[in-house]
């Protein structure tokens, strides 16, 4: 297992930065060259060699990694996985193809992507035991604490999960958690609901599943229509990964000191939480009803926005300086969706005013904030049936098999642990008072 981390240079074009420091030392430091011509200059010999750190909050100009995942180009608003580019994907493939081809690479043949599906459907169940941990919650129990609780508790009825030591297992680790995050989510949504948890159906696809345990009751006959399947498909295949955003980022590093990997997807899940993160989308419903509800006229809120009593939720992006590719696909299928159900949503109106006022407002444009994933997707989540407080779940759920291929790709690398440095900037040296 090696020591040092890599830092693959796709490009071998050899190139060079020349530091001087203020004590005048220098120093020669390589710069990597990614695939797709991105410039990145290698401090791994910094410290070492002349004492210096670089310091970086929320690390908006530090690579923590070279990755063969994703790809974005936020001026250009590009959105790859492993090369196919997101609207290609979006239109033509299935979240479990979108997924194999995450965690290992490439597009599946017709009897890999059966395998897989076959995986997933034989591992849809929770254990019995499982089941019953969800009695241990209050029905008003936030559905991101259960998930990430969930998560972490399935590895004790599958220590499979705490020994993955090779490829071998992981194909059958990877659709544990694909499949069974599934469940788990729609069991805690019936348990708050105070309906029977319904079993996973064999015969149905991987979303029409999910449907039916979150909508379907005993006595009733429930079947989805194929647009509302479609359009959860499109959902998470839209969520599925996003390269270093926090949450896979912390999946990264809880993985680096070798945590399994229901650990470090459960972690995962909590950094997702936050409204800054994958909460936005819930952050943004709730804003449109605020909207809806007070009549607020739409010029108001984003003058509350411009004097910064608020924050646009669903709007900018740390990389995107563009459209998110994500969200002008949300947004046609938001349309497509309730014009199919016949559904009038007044907060679709209200979203489509908001980014309207924006994108016309030079607060916004020089800030080069558009909308992002989070924008669109709580109104096509609405429109499934989904409550609001499990938006941020169907989110997680999304980006499950990101994490997993992201936390298998750092696991392969066998990297050092994650430990970043910092500046002290504390007390100096002082004695504790001697006793008076
Ligand atoms: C996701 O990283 C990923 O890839 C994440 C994600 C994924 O797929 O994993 O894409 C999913 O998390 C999308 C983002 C969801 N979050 C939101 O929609 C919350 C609202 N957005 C903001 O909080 C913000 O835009 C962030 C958190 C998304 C990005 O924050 P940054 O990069 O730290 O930007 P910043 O806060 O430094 O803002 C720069 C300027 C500031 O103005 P000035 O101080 O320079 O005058 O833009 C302003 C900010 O005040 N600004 C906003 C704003 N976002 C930034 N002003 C109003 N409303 C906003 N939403």
């Amino acid at each position: 297992m090696s020591n040092a981390t890599e830092v693959k240079s796709p490009n071998t074009e050899s190139k060079t930065a020349h530091l001087t420091l203020p004590d005048g030392q220098s120093l020669e430091l390589p710069v990597v060259v990614g695939s797709e011509n991105e410039h990145a200059i290698d401090i791994a010999a910094l410290r070492g060699s002349t004492g210096h750190i670089t310091i970086d909050p929320a690390y908006g100009n530090t690579g923590a990694c070279s990755s063969d995942i994703t790809y974005i180009d936020g001026d250009k608003g590009i959105l790859r996985y492993r090369g196919y580019p997101i609207e290609q994907l979006a239109e033509h493939s299935s979240y479990a193809e979108v997924a194999y081809l995450l965690i290992w690479g490439e597009l599946p043949t017709a009897d890999e992507l059966s395998h897989f599906r076959w995986l997933l459907t034989e591992n849809e169940m929770l254990h019995e035991g499982l089941r019953n941990a969800f009695e241990g919650f209050p029905p008003y129990g936030h559905p991101m604490a259960i998930l990430s609780a969930m998560i972490n508790a399935s590895a004790c009825y599958h220590p499979d999960m705490m020994q993955l030591e090779d490829d071998e297992h992981m194909p059958l680790a990877a659709a544990k958690l694909i499949s069974k995050v599934r469940t788990i989510a729609a069991f805690s949504y019936k348990k708050s609901i105070g309906q029977p948890m319904r079993y996973p159906n064999p015969n149905l696809s991987y979303c029409a599943n999910f449907l039916h345990m979150m909508f379907s009751i005993p006595y009733a006959r429930y079947e989805p229509e194929p647009e509302v399947i479609r359009a959860l498909s499109l959902f998470l295949i839209l969520h599925a990964d996003h390269e270093q955003n926090c949450s896979t980022s912390t999946v990264r590093m809880v993985g680096s000191s070798r945590a399994n990997l229901s650990a470090s997807v459960a972690s995962g899940v909590c950094a997702l939480w936050g409204p800054l993160h994958g909460g936005a989308n819930m952050a943004v419903i709730k804003m449109l009803e605020q909207i809806q509800q007070t009549g607020m006229p739409v010029s108001e809120y984003v003058e509350k926005v411009k004097k910064r009593e608020l924050k646009l939720m669903g709007f900018g992006h740390r990389v995107y300086k563009n459209f998110d590719p994500r969200a002008k696909i949300l947004k046609k299928a938001a349309d497509d969706l309730l014009s199919t159900l016949g559904i009038s949503d007044p907060k679709l109106d209200i979203a489509k005013e908001l980014e309207e006022a924006a994108l016309t407002d030079e607060y916004f444009v020089e800030r080069k904030l558009y909308p992002n994933v989070d924008f669109y997707s709580g109104i096509i989540l609405n429109a499934i049936g989904i409550p609001t407080n499990m938006f941020t779940v169907m989110f997680a759920i999304g980006r499950m098999p990101g994490w997993i291929a992201h936390w298998y790709e750092a696991f392969k690398e066998s990297g050092r642990i994650c430990r970043p440095r910092q500046v002290y900037t504390g007390p100096n040296v002082r004695d504790y008072p001697a006793a008076k």
